[in-house]
């Protein structure tokens, strides 16, 4: 039986390898503007780095990630998001010593469990981007306006940016409260994941992906009545950054993020094309301690490379600056056109020496298909006479030119 690839992992193949390249390399150009620096994370953590971050009660920790034995027996995990082990690296390396904060992105692919569908894949590409050890909202502020550069500059539209504010621990407690005496009223609307998760993590009901859920918990308490002065003033002071940044915005009170570790501001970039989420990100600020290291405040994002491809239009196929040499000879002729390529390319040309058999208009015929917009001719003549023969595929024309000095 033909071997094929597996459900959720996908080749990525032609145009798309091309619109993959294009959302990595201008999210790079943008993170490059804003100064970050790249860390490069394995792809294997322990699952236990997880459970801790990400969280216990989440779709991502219960149901969703690769988990695996070593030969040890030690219970290992694909990674399903790259905070958890960039907090990993911060805490190994003693970051912290070193500089009083850090501004991390990384890039690289990422594996949940989840059912397969357009723009949701099992193995799918981040690019995300942490800052370490900043608790004002100028930050926030800064993380918000790269998702929106990054969208502007791949001209991504009808993107709505929506944004939350989750409180700190002590609000989060008052709120906690009040949800669950809410939700306790509407607990027969409810699916089962839900009610067993209630008491351990009732913010989760808000994040549920099931219809009944979602309209169950339209009337719910908002966070954002809890919340405690300092925290207050941090989203008002983020609102009024982004005013000043030209960054339209959404307040979507009911946004929670289906992670763990998120206080304070939460925010994800919507499309309204897909209705899926481009970009998302937030707040962490207890995450670092939590996983060991010293209280350090925290904030990012990450941008799922796949669902960006999605809305990125076709290039369009125009002639392209490859020269594409037709030698036609024996070895005398190859070893000339071997030499010619070598010249072409040291000036910088696109160069490729065609590997197709057949005579001169079969080869132009392909050099044509492939839309490589000049075809350099060498047959004995040429040797002789030490030039090469450069025809134009786009007007025609043709001309003699000396390549090799
Ligand atoms: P997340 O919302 O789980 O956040 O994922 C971020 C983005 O990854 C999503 O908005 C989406 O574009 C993409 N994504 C997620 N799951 C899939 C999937 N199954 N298929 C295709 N794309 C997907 C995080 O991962 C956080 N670590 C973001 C963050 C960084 N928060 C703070 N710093």
């Amino acid at each position: 039986m033909q071997i094929q690839s597996v459900r959720g992992f996908h080749d990525i193949l032609g145009k798309d390898a091309k619109k993959f390249r294009k959302v990595s390399e201008i999210a790079r150009e943008v993170l490059k503007l804003y100064n970050f620096e790249e860390i490069i994370l394995p792809v294997v953590e322990y699952a236990e780095l997880f459970q801790r971050s990400v969280g216990e009660t989440t779709d991502i920790v219960q149901k969703e990630m690769f988990v695996f034995e070593d030969r040890k027996g030690r219970k290992l995990a694909l990674r399903p998001e790259g905070t958890a082990s960039t907090v990993r690296a911060f805490i190994q390396h003693k970051l912290y010593a070193l500089r009083p904060y850090w501004k991390l992105f990384y890039e690289g692919p990422m594996f949940r469990y989840e059912r397969p569908q357009a723009g949701r894949y099992r193995q799918f590409h981040q690019i995300g981007a942490e800052v370490f050890g900043v608790a004002e909202p100028h930050a926030d502020a800064e993380i918000i306006k790269i998702t929106y550069d990054i969208l502007e500059k791949l001209r991504i539209k009808n993107v709505v940016v929506e944004i939350n504010s989750l409180g700190c621990k002590k609000d989060r407690e008052a709120y906690r409260e009040a949800l669950l005496e809410y939700l306790y009223g509407v607990k027969e609307e409810l699916c089962s994941d839900c009610i067993s998760r209630m008491e351990r993590n009732p913010l989760r009901v808000l994040d549920c992906k099931v219809e009944t859920c979602k309209e169950a918990v339209k009337e719910s308490p908002k966070i954002v009545d809890f919340l405690c002065d300092e925290c207050r003033e941090h989203y008002e002071k983020l609102k009024g950054y982004l005013k000043a940044l030209n960054v339209p915005f959404r307040e979507n009170h009911n946004l929670v993020r289906g992670l763990d570790y998120y206080t304070r501001t939460v925010f994800e970039a919507v499309s309204d094309d897909l209705g899926l989420t481009l970009i998302a990100g937030g707040r962490y600020d207890y995450l670092v301690e939590e996983l060991g290291g010293p209280p350090t405040p925290a904030l990012g994002f990450a941008l799922g490379v796949e669902r960006l491809m999605l809305l990125l239009e076709d290039e369009e196929e125009g002639f392209k600056d490859v020269y594409f040499i037709i030698p036609f000879g024996d070895e005398r002729v190859y070893e000339y056109a071997l030499k010619v390529g070598d010249a072409l390319r040291k000036q910088g040309k696109v160069v490729e020496l065609s590997y197709r058999k057949g005579g001169l208009k079969k080869q132009l015929e392909f050099a044509n298909r492939m839309r490589y917009k000049y075809a350099v001719i060498i047959g004995e003549d040429e040797v002789k006479e030490g030039v090469v023969t450069i025809k134009d595929m786009e007007s025609g024309k043709q001309r003699k030119e000396k390549i090799i000095p």
